[in-house]
Order: C-alpha cells, then sequence, then structure tokens
C-alpha cells in the first residue's frame, strides 16, 4: 500500500471493564453530552456502535463489550478497535474482569486509558484505584508513568469531556490512518436475521470505501450490499473506514469477528465463501495468496 494514499481515520473504542462497574452507563453518557438538545431523548442505539462527534473531530465506539468482540476477533487474527477505555468504579476497584479487560487488552496491542467512574459516589476512592492499576503497569503520569487516568461519573456526567478529549488526544499520537481509495475491507461487529430484511449485519469499514451494490464476502457468507444504514438509523451510499454501518443483502448470517472483504463480482464472492465452508480458512488463505497479497485479504 502506497503511503501517500493513507489519509487520517478516526480511532476506533471500545468500552472494557468488570460487571457493574459502569460501561453501558458510560457509553450513554458520551452520547447524551454530544447530542444536540433537538435529539435529546430520542438517542437510538439504531446498530451497535456509535459516531460522536467533537469539536468536529470522530470517535467511534463500539458497543459490544471489549473482551467479548475481542474474543471472537482475536479467533480470526482481526483486530477491531484502537483504543480500549478501562471503566473501573471508584467504589470497587480493581475487580476480577477489570484484570481479565486488561489482560486482553495487552495482548492485542491496545492502548489503554482509565476512566475511573463513579466519583460522585461517597466512597469512591481514586487514589486507591490508581495504586491497584501500578501492579498491572498502569501508572499515571503524575506518578511517572504514560498511563492516562479520566476521573468520570456516569451520572452527572463530571469528566466526560476530559476523557473525550485524551481520546483525541491519544488517537494523534497513534497517528491512524487508512487507504480509502481502494475495495472495503473490515469486520463484522454483530449480526442477526430479521424477520423483514433478511440477514443484517453491523460491520466496521477499516480500509477502503463501501458502497451500496458492492459485492462483499464474509467469512462462510456472502451478498450485493442491497442497503447501508449509519449509526443514526440514516440510509447512507457509502462507509469510509472507522465508519460502522449496518448492511443488508447477504445470503446468511455471518459471525461476529469475521472478517468482510468487498471483491469484484458475485462469482468472486461466492467462490470465496464457498471455499471457506468446505477447506477452512487456511486453505482459502493458501489458494489466493498468489492473486492477493495476505494484507490485502485479512
Ligand atoms: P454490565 O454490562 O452488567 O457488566 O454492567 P456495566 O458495566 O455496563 O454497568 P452499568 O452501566 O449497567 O452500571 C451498573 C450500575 O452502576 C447501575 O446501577 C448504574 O446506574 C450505576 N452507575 C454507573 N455509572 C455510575 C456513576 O457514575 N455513578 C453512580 N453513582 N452510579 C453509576
Ligand atoms: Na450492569
Ligand atoms: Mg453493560
Amino acid at each position: 500500500e502506497d503511503e501517500k494514499d493513507m489519509v487520517p481515520r478516526p480511532p476506533v473504542v471500545c468500552v472494557m471493564g468488570h460487571v457493574d462497574h459502569g460501561k453501558t452507563s458510560l457509553l450513554d453518557a458520551i452520547r447524551q453530552t454530544k447530542v444536540t438538545s433537538g435529539e435529546a431523548g430520542g438517542i437510538t442505539q439504531a446498530i451497535g456502535a456509535s459516531v460522536v462527534d467533537v469539536n468536529g473531530q470522530t470517535i467511534t465506539f463500539l458497543d459490544t463489550p471489549g473482551h467479548e468482540a475481542f474474543t471472537a476477533m482475536r479467533m480470526r487474527g482481526a483486530q477491531s478497535t484502537d483504543i480500549a477505555i478501562l471503566v473501573v468504579a471508584a467504589d470497587d476497584g480493581v475487580m476480577p474482569q477489570t484484570i481479565e479487560a486488561i489482560n486482553h487488552a495487552k495482548a492485542a496491542g491496545i492502548e489503554i486509558i482509565v476512566a475511573i467512574n463513579k466519583i460522585d459516589k461517597e466512597s469512591a476512592n481514586i487514589e486507591r484505584v490508581k495504586q491497584e492499576l501500578t501492579e498491572y503497569e498502569l501508572i499515571p503520569e503524575d506518578w511517572g508513568g504514560s498511563t492516562i487516568f479520566c476521573p468520570v461519573s456516569a451520572h452527572t456526567k463530571e469528566g466526560i469531556d476530559n476523557l473525550l478529549e485524551m481520546i483525541l488526544l491519544t488517537a494523534d499520537v497513534l497517528e491512524l490512518k487508512a487507504n480509502p481509495n481502494r475495495k472495503a475491507r473490515g469486520i463484522v461487529i454483530e449480526a442477526e436475521l430479521d424477520k423483514g430484511r433478511g440477514p443484517v449485519a453491523t460491520m466496521l469499514v477499516q480500509k477502503g470505501t463501501l458502497h451500496v451494490g458492492d459485492y462483499i464476502a464474509v467469512g462462510a457468507s456472502h451478498g450485493k450490499v442491497r442497503a447501508m444504514t449509519n449509526s443514526r438509523g440514516e440510509r447512507v451510499t457509502e462507509a469510509l473506514p472507522s465508519t460502522p454501518v449496518q448492511i443488508q443483502g447477504l445470503n446468511t448470517v455471518p459471525d461476529a469477528g469475521e472478517i468482510f472483504m468487498a471483491v469484484d463480482n458475485e462469482k468472486e464472492a461466492r467462490t470465496i465463501s464457498e471455499t471457506y465452508i468446505s477447506q477452512g480458512k487456511e486453505k482459502l488463505l493458501a489458494d489466493t495468496k498468489q492473486r492477493m497479497s495476505l494484507d490485502d485479504l485479512y
């Protein structure tokens, strides 16, 4: 891939942490602070991912809990996110799934930002959380480390704007780029069979631009993109890198974490999915290596 084709893309962020530490509440709070007053109350989680605008810059949030997404995607050798927000409740501190989340993010080589949540609570103890996390090499900058810690309250919304700024700052350092001028490639965030629309899949475009009318292969599924919906539930005709879209037009429901690729025509899409079904991904890779680079394919 030519360096000149690479252009900046928004960061893709997931939220991880122990049960009940406030992952869902934090995502809701972020969405609420970034919605214009006219829309307030009518916030819909249309497709399982959200695109948030922060002073003209974009952040893509995946609603799927980080550890679930990671497990599914790592099994397929895919990577979905750039930054993990590790949510730790200020009253509870580090718990077993906090440690699990840290291990997942580290294994995936993803940047971690710590959000110490529930600071509105009487029993909140921010310093204790910082202390506990030093054991996992997450050391705040003011203690000589390099991890960003953001005290927040999903309830009062204190610290939310700062957290968003820190995400953008981290993204700047990562210099995230992708080539929009190539066939699309990305991963399935979630998928289901809709009674009226048939198989629908929320997919994160990672490279290239996905268009209505494109032929795609997704693991054992294939099809032609008949319609696309963005994270606000609006119809769109194309999706750039780091954009989540829900698509219709696949012949079966693909697995979450599966990789999709746009191809030249219907026959190629069908051949790829049939090879995947009959011989598995390894054989598929071996067969197509002649024609495409591995990076192109997966
Ligand atoms: P699971 O998805 O079940 O793992 O939980 P979660 O991490 O998504 O937590 P959730 O957002 O469901 O919040 C768990 C509980 O903590 C709920 O009762 C929330 O109202 C409460 N909670 C979340 N954030 C805050 C906060 O900032 N302050 C206070 N006081 N309570 C909070
Ligand atoms: Na909960
Ligand atoms: Mg939740």
